[in-house]
């Protein structure tokens, strides 16, 4: 996702074959809310598992980094988890400057209101997609920067964009600084599938209202009745794919172009990646990095790996 007007990335998703959209464009204020609620749904591991490693690892990461440390998280959300941790942070330095980036304003704004409560923290908001906001995310002088990429963020990106992203990241850092790469680790089918099609109706929510969200910004007239959430297992590439099927042949209109939908065809709106611990320790060196700790959670196979730039 880059930081292109909506109705541009829309349009250039919707023409595409297979139709697919960005999964940043989720997270509308309803969308953001929606997540908050998806992260307590019984079949939602993830968000658990998360936070037992940070209430168990995030003190041997914080006594990894010596030193000062500037703390970026990209994608924080309502900042629940960035709370937790700057608990380790905060127990070893008078003040922490901590910076969230995240593509919603509410999702920001929430974070905000989390972290403002906490002693010595002095809160900055930057309104980016995850690059754009680290590269302007203003360093805080003598100190190593610490980036947090929780809530397993990677897996949406496709594996190739993933190590590629991973470069990026690492070309944005100074030897020494340091990236904690929270990710889901393989698990069954059967497992995962019910955290994407939970029985409320949530995740089915938070995709649907995509759509919502296109009609409203950008002026388009998707039938919401006319679109079905739909969760898959992709065994080869190892992830999740969310869609919207058509339940039957209709057109959308979108800035006075006709989007044409044949019964059954999707719109693909999110892929959530599974991984190996030994491939986030190979892409690790591979980006410029060195595995300085990896913790796995048994519950929930889920892994906490601290990475240093080398
Ligand atoms: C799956 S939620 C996870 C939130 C939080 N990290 C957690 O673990 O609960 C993803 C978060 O990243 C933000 N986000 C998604 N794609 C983004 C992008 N390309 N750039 C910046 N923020 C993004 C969303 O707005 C949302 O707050």
């Amino acid at each position: 996702m880059t930081d292109e007007p909506i109705a541009m990335a829309v349009l250039r998703g919707l023409r595409a074959s297979p139709k697919a959209l960005p999964a940043a464009l989720l997270y509308d204020a309803l969308g953001s809310a929606l997540f908050e609620a998806i992260t307590e749904l019984p079949e939602y591991g993830l968000t658990r598992a998360d936070l037992r490693m940070i209430e168990r690892h995030a003190g041997d990461v914080v006594r990894a980094l010596d030193g000062p440390l500037d703390v970026v998280e990209l994608g924080p959300g309502g900042g629940r988890k960035a709370a937790l941790f700057l608990r380790a942070v905060t127990a070893r330095q008078p003040r922490t400057v901590f910076t969230a980036v995240d593509v919603s304003a509410s999702a920001l704004h929430e974070c905000q209101r989390a972290l403002e409560q906490l002693d010595g923290v002095e809160v900055r908001r930057v309104e980016a997609t995850y690059l754009d906001g680290l590269r302007r995310a203003a360093r805080v002088p003598d100190a190593r920067r610490l980036v947090l990429f929780l809530g397993s963020n990677l897996s949406n990106f496709d594996r190739r964009d993933a190590l590629g992203f991973l470069r990026d990241v690492r070309a944005t850092l100074s030897p020494g600084d340091a990236l904690l790469l929270a990710t889901d680790l393989e698990k069954p089918a059967e497992r995962l599938l019910p955290a994407y099609d939970d029985a409320l109706g949530v995740t089915a929510a938070f995709n649907r209202n995509l759509l919502v969200r296109i009609n409203r910004e950008c002026g388009a007239d998707f039938a919401l009745a006319d679109f079905a959430h739909e969760a898959r297992w992709n065994a080869p590439e190892r992830r999740i794919e969310m869609h919207l099927v058509a339940r039957r042949a209709c057109e959308v209109h979108l800035r006075g172009e006709v989007i044409r939908f044949a019964a059954g065809e999707s719109i693909w709106t999110e892929s959530s990646h599974r991984f190996r611990t030994d491939e986030l320790r190979a892409w690790g060196d591979e980006s410029g990095f060195g595995c300085a700790g990896q913790w796995t959670d048994a519950e929930w196979p889920f892994a906490h790996t601290l990475l240093l730039a080398r």
